[in-house]
């Protein structure tokens, strides 16, 4: 790429509700850029999963703290994959179930797990230009981010690509996942603890009729306006 990076460390947060495209967006957008890509929601996915492993209740704020304290979570780039690792495990696939969702949806409204996460998603920012991709990285993570961004997009769009990442699972179908993700956008939204909302200062893009590189290339040309321009 071309583009030349400022010389302080740069921080571009990608904020938007499920299916929105930000993981896949802020992935390519990283790629290209040659920014390191933090997935703050795979944070919350290995939270549930170590609890659920471990047989914890996710809704009892005085069961998390033991794990939360020794929790190890960490990212390995893989050409356009991002492999995850909790406790030395790779739980990159395993962290996307249904059931996962349900619980790491669960475990974001507890300010025990939000406190000891925090620490976590801004040291793995530390030191390097990166893209955060969450609810709440423009609004509490990074509320000093150099560029924020918020995606949306309909929610029967959202619905269909959540489906086809859920593809192997022949439980799952449309209305299934549409009700999921509708019950998801209100629990994310109306908690005390970090509800999803757009920064005042993020551009909004809405991804519904756009296409991935379309949208990538919109960030791009913000960040490069934005920095060489
Ligand atoms: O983006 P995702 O679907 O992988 O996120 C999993 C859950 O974590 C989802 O219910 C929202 C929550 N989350 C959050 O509360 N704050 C973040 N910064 C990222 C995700």
């Amino acid at each position: 790429m071309t583009s030349k990076k400022p010389d302080k460390n740069f921080i571009i947060t990608i904020d938007g509700p499920s299916g929105a495209g930000k993981s896949t967006i802020s992935k390519k957008v990283a790629a290209r850029l040659n920014l390191s890509y933090i997935d703050t929601g795979a944070m919350y996915r290995c939270v549930a999963w170590a609890a659920r492993k471990k047989g914890l209740d996710v809704t009892c704020e005085n069961a998390l703290p033991p794990l939360l304290r020794d929790i190890r979570i960490s990212f390995q780039a893989s050409g356009e994959n991002n492999l995850v690792f909790c406790n030395e495990q790779e739980v990159t696939d395993l962290i996307r179930s249904p059931e996962i969702d349900r619980l790491a949806s669960a475990v974001s409204s507890l300010s025990c797990v939000r406190n000891a996460l925090l620490p976590l998603q801004r040291a793995a920012a530390q030191n390097s230009h990166a893209i955060i991709d969450g609810r709440d990285a423009g609004t509490v993570i990074f509320p000093r981010a150099d560029l924020k961004i918020y995606l949306d997009a309909d929610l029967t769009t959202r619905a269909r690509r959540r489906l086809k990442e859920q593809k192997q699972n022949a439980e799952v179908d449309l209305k299934s996942v549409t009700e999921a993700i509708a019950r998801r956008d209100e629990a994310d939204s109306s908690r005390s603890q970090a509800p999803l909302r757009q920064a005042e200062d993020a551009i909004f893009i809405d991804t519904s009729k756009l296409s991935i590189e379309d949208v990538c290339q919109r960030i791009i040309d913000l960040f490069e306006s934005r920095f060489n321009g």
